[in-house]
């Protein structure tokens, strides 16, 4: 698939088909993953990809569980806030009824940026909480995402989960320092929607000149 093609149409999928996905395919995706951009190709990632409905099951148990917490805490601390923080669960825990999931690791990061730090010995203010490690993971996700969709899979990059990160990691077995950033349900897509809408493109760009 030409990859401007595969840029305009993937979408993310929230619906699967139960056919399984091979394991080749799934060691291709990773693949795919670890050829991203990384700052100072440290390659801070790791990716567990789980096909096992057992383990599945039990990741879902882990987040909806949180959700539920969360929820409750929104309706008692939050002024009834709580329906509405419901009306997430779906986004935040559909991955259960997809055949695959990959979970994303990434691991603390010390680059040209913390050394500066030490040297200093403060922290330098970046004006929003972005790191090197997120943008790396970032694009490892891109890549998990166009390869999937270039593959005849659909996937959505989910954040959502994260909730339940130490969870996670426990059923997965990963120790710290690894801490999970995303986590992507792979399968065949059972629903085709409609590209969700962009701000125009002179709204968010110009150039220079
Ligand atoms: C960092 C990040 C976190 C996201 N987390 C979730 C999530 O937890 N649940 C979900 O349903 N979608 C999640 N999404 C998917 C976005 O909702 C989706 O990309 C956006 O609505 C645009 O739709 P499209 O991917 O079909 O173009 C996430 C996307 C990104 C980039």
């Amino acid at each position: 698939m030409d990859l401007m093609e595969a840029i305009s149409n993937r979408r993310s999928i929230r619906k699967f088909k139960q056919e399984p996905v091979k394991e080749e395919d799934l060691r291709e995706i990773v693949a795919a993953a670890i050829q991203a951009p990384n700052a100072s190709n440290k390659q801070m990632w790791k990716y567990v990809a789980v096909t096992n409905r057992e383990i599945i099951e039990q990741v879902h148990e882990a987040v909806s569980l949180k959700v539920d917490a969360i929820v409750n805490a929104c309706e008692t601390l939050g002024a009834g806030k709580g329906k509405k923080t419901a009306g997430h669960k779906f986004f935040w825990t559909f991955f259960r009824q997809a055949p695959a999931i990959i979970a994303v690791f990434a691991c603390p990061y010390y680059g040209a940026m913390e050394e500066v730090e030490d040297i200093l010995g403060m922290k330098l203010s970046f004006p929003l909480p972005v790191s090197a490690a997120q943008q790396s993971i970032g694009a490892a996700v891109q890549n998990i995402s166009l390869t999937a969709h270039a593959k005849g899979y659909g996937t959505t990059w989910m954040y959502g989960p994260v909730m339940a990160h130490r969870e996670i990691a426990a059923i997965l077995g990963v120790p710290e320092p690894w801490v999970l950033s995303a986590l992507l349900p792979i399968g065949i897509p059972d629903e085709n929607p409609k590209a969700r809408p962009r701000k125009p493109l002179d709204e968010v760009y110009c150039l220079l000149k």
